[in-house]
């Protein structure tokens, strides 16, 4: 084989097909368009999956490409093994129902052989177990039988590409790089073909008989049209063209990893591979996901692509690499692929702007976290414990950054499991705390200055003149702030709502001429409004008249929230009873909490029912109203007067019309109309006889569920992934198709539904979860069945037992001991032996985590006559410590002393043994 650069082969390859009448399409973005089932852009097929189904006119029945691709299932296995990588490059060719199976197959192989090179000899072929017209085509084309296998489901159908669409059978080539690239033991046992998990036989294309589409229960439907969808990885293609072991030593991956080696001044060849390569995968993948607007996040797509900058600046710490260094690589890389991809010339420098942000937002905290995690395992450690704790794990993502994935990954290299659930908890837990350890730390400024109090104006407006009355910092009043200098301004009236009432205080802009002052927070003492904050540019002093600016859209989530608090509270007190009193309120943009007495945790059925009352408000757009009366006269009006607030002489009753009457100094808004949605997050317990609510209202409704809806996306198709892979075509029945709906969509019926969108995606998403879970369990399931499966037909195995058996006259006498197989596998093991021979007697047993089992059968022709399986079984047992039994011809059983398994399967052997020699001994 002639050596050939990865550049030439992708031409090599396009040009080929541009001959052949296709045309040359260029890659698509990794962000699948109009696919939100599908997070990233998976194989060359994606963006031609309407042209497969016949959903859009053609624009022509043939083309071909080299597309950009993102793969993530495998992240913890990327730089560990010679082949995984995140991003790749795919080739194919496509026909839309014009070529299929006959030139198919002939443009493949004569592509391979006459352009590529691969020597036709050395070709493998798989093809569908039932698809002789693919067969007779490959002999045809001078393939000789004995080199063409036939695989199954699991291997030799693909597709769809996310939840639906276009599938079929497909057929394999595959190069044979020789019996030395095989297992120690392949070949030799059994005769080595595509199919053996060995590295002897490479799949480098496959190309797919496109026959179906899938819908999204699962059902296939012949397609209007067959079409032909191929996949040649073009990393696999050089590695084999190369000549090479790894992908990461194929040419142009070697140069990205040079460039890692002058950054770090460490040398490939002698140290370990494992950083180089995690470092060369992960930048490719940063830079054409971020190039493609794919930015990373806390949630969704986004937080893969933060997880691959952090897992790469982690292990950069093995090449010495402590400072910002991938934003440096973004040029070097993208002069490697620039002439395919023209486009990411333009994205350089905000692709390095990204990278650089990201990466000194995670250093910042590294390396202390990094000492933290190993003293935390250690501590995991003596406690006894292999469980690596949620509290530690969170203690890990709240202060230092670490995406729980990658904790997983760490603790897991020591041996440690995790656990996600506790994870989970913590960080519920957290969220509803933070705020009260905030307001604990408040600090009084006031202490002995007397001031006249600040009037407020912000119920009706958010930006206002005014004078600045004092200035303090650092405890004391002051003259002036400097830039850059934090402290207090006070006015003499003001826009900007004080924390109170449970609302938290506003924040936004004082600007005079070039002077900025960011108000980060703004409380209130003795009626005095603080704005706390820091001067940004210029300089402030007592006596300057400065505009005052309420940041707009954080006001508008206040105001929708604690608008929503109210009527939260009527429908608690109209549908649960009057002895519900507000305990505690915390009214924040994010989300609304309410605390309030009641005896018993409330039911599925009064958490909906309490939403619809509050949706229902929403709906009937009810004017709120406000006025301030003397504290008798208010309380004469009924009105509701929260448990731990102070009054003073005069006070604001806000009603809304009969759902809410409440005394309130808050910031609300018009209509509740305006607030447009309303959605109980949780309901749990703050202690001591009372009930929480969490809650949101208003715009944040829908980021709650575009969130909600992106992780969901990740779930899914990260699990349907898994099983797809691990259970191939038959999985796709235990695959979710339920549609997650993606952002446009829940944007439109929040738009056209309004408040009654709330309980279509509420119960949607509640089914997903729920979906998610047991279609999870499932799986596992049946891969366990599969795994024990795989276990009791695996002739290996068989040959492997069987090696072992002694011989006393025509009966054979075997025992083994195998690790963590369960009872059902060893009798399975058990039946296939006494198939393959006349006359046995198998004792299986299996050391496991906590116990150990035993198995032991024999052919019926000496079951009871030399051989009694359940007084075997018994006597084992008892040296288990445990108990067993059964018939004569078969028996099981176990026990706890695991360290006694060999004495064991040794007395029920010498039984046995006996019993053949001279029969039962009555
Ligand atoms: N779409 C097929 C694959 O990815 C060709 O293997």
């Amino acid at each position: 084989m002639n050596f050939k650069k990865v550049s030439e082969i992708r031409k090599i390859f396009l040009n080929y097909f541009q001959e052949k009448g296709h045309t040359v399409v260029p890659s698509s973005s990794l962000l699948p368009a109009g696919d939100p089932t599908l997070l990233f852009t998976t194989a060359g097929m994606v963006q031609f999956k309407p042209l497969f189904t016949g959903a859009v006119e053609l624009p022509y029945t043939r083309a071909t490409s080299a597309q950009k691709c993102l793969r993530t299932t495998d992240l913890e296995n990327v730089g560990k093994t010679e082949r995984h990588c995140t991003f790749f490059e795919m080739l194919g060719n496509f026909s839309f129902g014009d070529y299929f199976k006959e030139e198919a197959i002939e443009f493949a192989l004569d592509c391979s052989v006459n352009r590529l090179g691969f020597p036709i000899e050395k070709i493998w072929i798989t093809v569908f177990e039932n698809d002789d017209e693919a067969e007779k085509i490959w002999l045809s084309k001078g393939i000789p039988k004995e080199r063409i296998t036939r695989l199954g489901k699991k291997d030799n159908f693909w597709g769809p590409a996310g939840d639906s669409g276009a599938c079929g059978p497909c057929s394999e080539l595959y190069l044979d790089r020789g019996p030395e690239k095989g297992l120690p033991d392949c070949g030799v046992k059994y005769e080595c073909r595509p199919g053996c998990d060995c590295d002897r036989f490479l799949e480098f294309w496959n190309i797919v008989f496109n026959q179906f589409n899938q819908d999204t229960e699962g059902n296939l439907h012949p397609l209007k049209q067959t079409g032909i969808d191929t996949g040649s990885g073009l990393e696999r293609v050089a590695l084999l063209l190369q000549g090479v072991d790894s992908v990461y030593d194929t040419d142009e991956l070697r140069e990205i990893i040079s460039e890692v080696e002058k950054i770090s001044g460490k040398t490939y060849e002698g140290s370990t591979k494992v950083p180089f390569r995690v470092i060369t995968d992960h930048i490719r993948s940063a830079l054409f996901t971020v190039s493609d607007g794919i930015f990373p996040d806390r949630t969704g797509r986004g937080y893969v692509i933060r997880r691959l900058i952090r897992r790469a600046v982690l292990f950069a710490r093995k090449l010495d690499l402590k400072e910002p260094f991938l934003y440096k690589l973004v040029k070097p890389v993208a002069t490697i692929y620039k002439e395919r991809y023209p486009d990411l010339e333009k994205h350089i420098s905000s692709v390095e702007r990204t990278l650089l942000a990201e990466e000194e937002l995670f250093l910042k905290t590294l390396e202390i976290g990094l000492e933290k995690i190993e003293a935390l395992v250690l501590k995991t450690k003596l406690e006894g414990s292999d469980i690596f704790s949620g509290k530690d794990s969170f203690l890990l993502y709240g202060t230092y950054g670490f995406p729980a994935e990658m904790t997983e990954e760490i603790v897991a290299e020591h041996g440690l499991s995790f656990d996600k659930n506790g994870f989970e908890e913590e960080l519920e837990k957290d969220r509803q705390s933070s705020r009260e350890t905030w307001k604990a730390n408040k600090v009084s400024l006031f202490t002995g200055i007397k001031t006249d109090k600040t009037e407020f104006l912000g119920y009706d407006a958010l930006e206002a003149e005014s004078e600045i009355s004092f200035i303090f910092a650092d405890n004391k009043q002051v003259p002036s702030l400097k830039e850059g200098e934090a402290g207090v301004l006070v006015f003499k009236s003001s826009p900007f709502y004080p924390e109170g009432g449970g609302q938290v205080g506003d924040t936004g802009f004082i600007r005079k001429g070039s002077s900025v002052f960011k108000v980060l927070d703004t409380q209130k003492e003795n009626d005095i409004i603080l704005h706390i904050g820091s001067v940004l540019s210029g300089s402030f002093s007592e006596g300057d008249k400065a505009r005052l600016e309420v940041e707009k859209e954080r006001r508008e989530k206040l105001r929708f929230h604690h608008s929503g608090t109210h009527l939260l509270n009527g429908a608690l007190r109209s549908l649960l009873g009057n002895h519900v009193l507000q305990k505690g309120s915390i009214v924040s943009p994010d989300y609304l909490r309410f605390d309030f007495s009641h005896p018993s945790p409330l039911s599925i059925e009064e958490i909906r029912n309490i939403e619809s009352w509050v949706n229902e408000s929403i709906v009937r757009h009810i004017p709120v109203q406000t006025e301030v009366l003397a504290i008798e006269d208010a309380k004469k009006t009924g009105a509701v007067a929260a448990f731990d607030e102070k009054y003073g002489d005069k006070v604001r009753v806000l009603k809304m019309g009969d759902r809410s009457l409440e005394f309130c100094g808050g910031t609300h808004v018009v209509n509740t109309g305006d607030i447009g949605y309303f959605f109980i997050k949780k309901e749990s317990s703050p202690g001591a006889g009372n009930r929480r609510i969490e809650a949101v209202a208003g715009p944040v409704v829908i980021e709650t569920f575009l969130n909600r809806f992106a992780e969901l996306t990740e779930a899914v198709q990260n699990l349907n992934l898994k099983i797809k892979e691990e259970l191939g075509a038959e999985g796709t029945s235990l695959s979710i198709k339920t549609n997650v709906p993606g952002p446009d969509e829940v944007r439109a019926l929040f738009a056209s539904k309004g408040a009654d969108a709330v309980v279509t995606f509420r119960d949607l998403s509640e089914r997903l979860s729920l979906e998610l879970e047991e279609t999870q369990s499932k799986f596992l399931k049946e891969k366990k069945n599969r795994e024990s499966r795989d276990f009791e037909n695996n002739p290996e195995v068989l040959n492997q037992v069987l090696s072992e058996a002694k011989s006393i006259g025509t009966t054979k006498i075997v025992s083994y001991i195998f690790d963590s197989k369960d009872a059902k596998a060893l009798k399975g093991l058990s039946d296939n032996l006494k198939v393959r021979e006349k006359e046995i007697v198998a004792i299986l047993a299996s050391k496991n985590a906590e116990d150990a089992s035993i198995v032991v059968t024999c052919s019926p022709s000496i079951a009871g006559k030399k051989v009694h399986c359940g007084d075997l079984v018994k006597a084992a047992c008892e040296i288990l410590g445990g108990k067993g039994g059964g018939k004569p011809d078969m028996a099981q059983g176990g026990g706890k002393e695991v360290s006694k398994i060999q004495e064991a399967v040794q007395l029920a052997f010498d039984k046995a043994y006996a019993g053949l020699n001279g029969g039962l001994s009555k």
